[in-house]
């Protein structure tokens, strides 16, 4: 039998504390032993006593209380953990681990532990785009803490935006993935092309599209988690690259398409989550085109097709694409598929709530060349990246 392991939740004190009494109990009913620290705000927003209820341990809120179950409370807690998860994390937890602060107990523990930590930010999204909340989030990257990105949508403050404490199911999905990352893409160089292109019409105009590059930096992670080495060919985007890809930076499709080829001779799968403009202004002006009082045509030439082009040098490669339509899903993701010889197609259809650009969910069919189309419910990006990978490790 698989020996229990214990999770600590650092619960901080924001409004989507009271989403963490779910994560706890489903971490109990997942098998793991739980012990909560609050921090004293987060006490404010729940009572100590729901988390005791649902964990079955004392809660543990203060550096020098004696009734934990340890002697020294900040050293036994942080040695019992297998992981650290800090859900919802304030952006005032997030400062203090990002200098080292030690003013508490969970910021105690978060220097005294050698578990993994994954941190879950929930917060107003002004704050969380802040220049400074931003910073502290990279820092804590860069030293190997795992930032779940919050989700979309209205917020308790009334505003809608980034900053919601992702679904708890989700935070449990990521918590089980460090427990036990898959080794099984170790080995293999994965090539992934992401995000929009920008196609020039003079120096200070382009044509692009609405990609965020988020499924294609979500694929980038899993497979770096499942110890692949990853060539990331991203167009124009504002996310944080992953660390641990070998990220390439370019602009438009024919930079896109070279730099692929370039790199396709070194890698095992190839992946195109990139929404790559089709077509490119045939004249990129040299000076900024000036308005007149008419009309204004502008001449557009096709792209280069990276997959199709991918597809004339395939070797014995795994090639995924993806489909993003807005009707006929199935039938045109069938003809891309033989377009492009590929072995997997992600078809979505972007009208659907929760799929497509800018948003973190997806809602998507795998089309597998012997025709079998599986429909996936809608799941976050990260977790249809893992779907997607599975996919990929079958067919290697
Ligand atoms: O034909 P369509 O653009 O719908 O195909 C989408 C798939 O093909 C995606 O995987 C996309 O990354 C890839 N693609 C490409 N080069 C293009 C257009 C699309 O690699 N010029």
């Amino acid at each position: 039998m698989e020996a229990t392991r214990t999770i600590v939740v650092g619960v901080t004190g924001g409004i989507a504390a009271y989403k963490s009494a779910e994560l706890v109990s489903r971490l109990r009913k997942e098998g793991f032993a739980v012990h909560v620290i609050m921090t004293r705000n987060a006490c404010r927003f729940v009572a100590p006593l729901t988390f005791r209820t649902l964990s079955g341990n004392p809660v543990l809120c203060d550096t020098f209380e004696e009734d934990g179950p340890w002697a020294v409370q900040h050293v036994g807690v942080a040695e019992a953990a297998d992981l650290l998860v800090i859900a919802p994390a304030t952006a005032n937890i997030i400062a203090k681990m990002a200098h080292g602060l030690a003013d508490d107990l969970l910021s105690t523990v978060v220097l005294a532990t050698a578990a993994p930590v994954l941190v879950v930010p929930s917060m107003n999204s002004t704050m969380l785009v802040s220049a400074v909340v931003q910073e502290n989030l990279r820092t804590l990257r860069q030293r190997g803490v795992t930032i779940l990105e919050p989700a979309e949508g209205e917020l308790a403050c009334g505003v809608s935006g980034p900053g919601r404490l992702p679904e708890p199911a989700d935070i449990v999905a990521r918590i089980r993935e460090l427990l036990a990352p898959a080794a099984d893409l170790a080995g293999k160089t994965v090539l992934i092309t992401s995000g929009p292109t920008q196609e020039d019409i003079d120096p200070v105009r382009f044509i692009t599209n609405r990609s965020s590059g988020k499924m294609g930096f979500a694929l980038a992670r899993q497979a770096l988690r499942r110890g692949a080495r990853v060539l990331l060919v991203s167009g124009p985007t504002a996310l944080p690259a992953p660390a641990g890809a070998e990220v390439f930076w370019v602009r438009s499709a024919r930079d896109m398409c070279a730099r692929t080829l370039e790199l396709l001779p070194q890698s095992d799968v190839v992946i195109g989550a990139a929404a790559v403009a089709d077509y490119r202004p045939r004249h990129v002006s040299r000076q900024k085109v000036k308005k007149g009082d008419g009309e204004l045509h502008i001449e557009l030439e096709r792209n280069p097709d990276i997959l199709a082009e991918v597809a004339r040098c395939k070797g014995a490669r795994v090639t995924v694409g993806f489909a993003a339509e807005t009707e006929d899903v199935l039938a045109n993701a069938r003809v891309k598929m033989e377009k492009k010889k590929l072995d997997l197609l992600v078809a979505n259809d972007v009208t659907m709530e929760g799929a497509g650009f800018g948003v973190d969910t997806n809602v998507a069919t795998i089309l597998s060349p012997d025709g079998r189309a599986e429909s996936l419910p809608r799941m976050s990006k990260e977790q249809l990246a893992d779907e997607i990978l599975d996919r990929v490790v079958a067919l290697l």
